[in-house]
């Protein structure tokens, strides 16, 4: 069974933090480094394992925004939303790319291709408006740009 799998997973992510201080924010990075999210069933065991409640945990969680308690596709596309993007129209990429999978940012397609993201600021300023697709950065967004990139992807699927 997948669950009893991702125990055995779990545990073994588990193991070389036993009796350690400061381990939550690590913890948790490993958990989504697997698994691409915190699933509900990891947070029970994480918060057996911590011994800190689930709705504290919960907290930690929603706090930062690296964590994601929700499964994400097999591609995430990040819209950047930082001041350089947003001046060169970067709310039109991001409308655009919504419009093309059919999503809004926070959601994922529901044949779990795609998942959509806005970011605060992906250190390519001068290339606005951009965008981010898996490890690939595109500069110098247009709508028609999105089109063409997302279309392709999901060509190549
Ligand atoms: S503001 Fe978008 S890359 Fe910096």
């Amino acid at each position: 069974m997948q669950t009893d799998l991702r125990q055995d997973e779990l545990a073994e992510i588990l193991a070389p933090f036993a009796g350690k201080k400061g381990t939550v924010i690590p913890i948790l990075q490993k958990v989504q480094e697997r698994f691409g999210y915190i699933s509900r069933e990891s947070l029970a065991v994480i918060s057996r394992f911590l011994g800190i409640s689930e709705s504290e945990l919960f907290g930690v969680i929603t706090f930062y925004a690296q964590f994601r308690l929700k499964p994400t596709g097999k591609h995430m596309v990040m819209v950047c939303r930082g001041t350089a993007c947003h001046v060169r129209g970067g709310s039109r990429i991001k409308t655009e790319v919504e419009k093309t999978l059919g999503i809004r940012a926070g959601d994922t397609t529901p044949d779990m291709e795609y998942s959509l993201e806005t970011i605060a600021c992906i250190g390519a300023c001068a290339l606005a408006p951009t965008m981010v697709i898996d490890k690939n950065t595109y500069g110098e967004m247009t709508t028609k740009k999105v089109g063409e990139i997302l279309g392709d992807g999901r060509k190549q699927g």
